[in-house]
């Protein structure tokens, strides 16, 4: 069996995937068409050919001018669903998935629509594709928490459908301290916790949104490493971290596959897990990062066994649905 197909057949969670970036450039063009939204690019190769960047913020301008062909219920549907079924051919058996409602309730599309049309697909990936799930909403950290509370207040109708809450969107300059009271807010409302943290921010980034905003799970983290202290505590705490390889390629977080720091995070004992973040715009689903992982780093079997493994119990899930999983995991492993 060769890496690839190892990787895939490993039962895993993705915690760290950002719907709006599985949007693949030809199902933009469809919905173009669908919606009648002209486009500033006149193929699928040439949107392909833009997706180069040389940080985070040059990625984020392209991904909200994408985002723009998403209108109707239906195409959040679709998007959903065709994310799910690549999922589901790397092996992914629980999703928890972020959405950016601001970054369309700020082009006129409804709430509603957004959450109703991912959720509906969310519903058939469980049902037909065994594919559980959990739904994240994250606040844009460029926006003001005033404007988060607002999306907090906009989420009350849906507190069903919606599992927790996220940060993103551009983080130099707008440190997790900014959202504290919102954040307070949202965990008095019972939601889960996460914030990006620590990808092109400093450490203190990342202790800032552990005491500040109480987080459960830290999405990237890299910038841990940069401070002992806190990277002891963290791996005391089992807090696990969604790092995603080739999202830190393609945004120069990292310059090599080499130079990546998932060994030293491992050495360190934090509970590392592996996520697409952007597959359609940082090049691979969630099984190219696993792959790309072990290729740099010779991973053996037994470390691609661990990471599927933090990812079943760093997530959401409930705990019967984490024992069915972590038992498949293991027969597999033992394959
Ligand atoms: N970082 C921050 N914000 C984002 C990202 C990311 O990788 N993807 C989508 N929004
Ligand atoms: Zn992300």
């Amino acid at each position: 069996m060769t890496q690839i197909d190892f990787i895939r057949s490993l039962p895993k969670a993705e915690l760290h995937l950002h719907i709006e970036g599985s949007l693949e450039p030809e199902m933009m063009f469809e919905l173009a068409e669908r919606n009648q939204i002209s486009l500033p690019f006149d193929s699928v190769d040439a949107v392909r050919e833009a997706y180069q960047f040389s940080n985070l913020q040059d990625f984020l301008d392209i991904y909200y001018q994408g985002m723009s062909v998403l209108i109707t219920e239906q195409d959040f549907f679709d998007l959903t669903l065709a994310y799910l079924m690549k999922a589901k051919s790397d092996g992914v058996r629980h999703v928890e998935i972020f959405f950016d409602p601001q970054g369309h309730v700020e082009r006129g599309v409804a709430f509603e629509t957004v959450v109703n049309g991912i959720h509906r697909a969310l519903i058939e990936g469980e049902v037909k594709h065994d594919i559980s799930f959990g739904l994240i909403m994250c606040f844009l950290r460029h926006l003001s928490e005033a404007d988060a509370f607002e999306t907090l207040v906009q989420a009350k109708p849906y507190r069903d459908k919606i599992i927790g809450i996220g940060l993103d969107s551009s983080e130099q300059g707008n440190p997790p301290e900014k959202f504290q009271h919102v954040y307070a807010e949202a965990k008095k409302q019972g939601y889960h916790l996460v914030a990006h943290a620590g990808e092109e921010g400093s450490a203190d980034y990342v202790l800032q949104a552990l005491d500040l905003l109480k987080i459960e799970r830290i999405d990237h983290g890299n910038s841990i490493l940069d401070d002992a202290a806190l990277t002891q505590r963290v791996a005391d705490a089992g807090i696990a971290l969604t790092v995603c390889p080739l999202s830190n390629l393609k945004l120069c977080v990292v310059d090599t596959a080499e130079n990546h720091p998932l060994p030293k995070m491992l050495a360190k004992g934090l509970k590392v897990t592996l996520n697409a973040d952007d597959p359609s715009y940082f090049g691979g689903y969630i099984a190219d990062n696993y792959l790309v992982m072990a290729q740099a780093f010779d991973l053996d079997r037994k470390t691609l066994v661990k990471l599927a493994k933090n990812s079943i119990t760093a997530s959401f899930a409930d705990t019967s649905r984490k024992q069915d999983l972590l038992l498949e995991l293991l027969e597999r492993a033992l394959a």
